[in-house]
């Protein structure tokens, strides 16, 4: 009975699901960086934040734990690590904070409950079980722009 009135109602649901607010447009957001790509040390990470004029956000390309495929994130790091530049969310994997980056240890650490990770963003030490997401990026126009795939918001 319960599936038969579910499978009835979701064509109509679908059909009134609000649409995405007017102005809203996945796209690739160019990022402007202290250190040029080529230039960046290894073992060194850059944060990076979304643009907030439009107001924007990165879409994480995979994840795990807190952390999906299509997820936003407000900001992130850009990290050389053995030669291989990439950029990662934030967002923990546990819970969702953010990390920081810990130029001592060359980790990302979370402040909430502890939880580590390598450059690479695997997990060092849990609680978190998951790694940091991988954001899609290519380089910009210049040494020091990237551009990430990502979603203004629109307001
Ligand atoms: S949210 Fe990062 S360790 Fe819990």
């Amino acid at each position: 009975m319960t599936a038969t009135v579910i499978t009835g109602l979701l064509p109509i649901l679908i059909y009134f699901w609000p649409a995405p607010p007017k102005g809203q447009k996945q796209g690739r957001i160019t990022v402007t960086l202290g250190t040029a790509i080529d230039q960046m040390q290894d073992g060194i990470a850059e944060r990076i934040l979304a643009p907030t004029s439009p107001n924007s956000a990165f879409i994480m390309r995979d994840g795990g734990g807190d952390n999906a495929a299509g997820d936003l994130a407000f900001g992130g790091f850009v990290v050389k690590n053995k030669g291989k530049v990439s950029v990662l969310a934030q967002n923990c994997s546990h819970l969702g904070c953010s990390v920081a980056f810990n130029k001592d240890r060359a980790s990302f650490d979370c402040p909430c409950h502890g939880s580590r990770f390598h450059l690479d963003g695997t997990v060092q030490q849990g609680p978190a079980a998951y790694p940091l997401s991988n954001l899609d990026w290519k380089e910009g126009q210049t040494s020091k722009e990237i551009q990430i795939e990502g979603l203004t918001l629109g307001f």
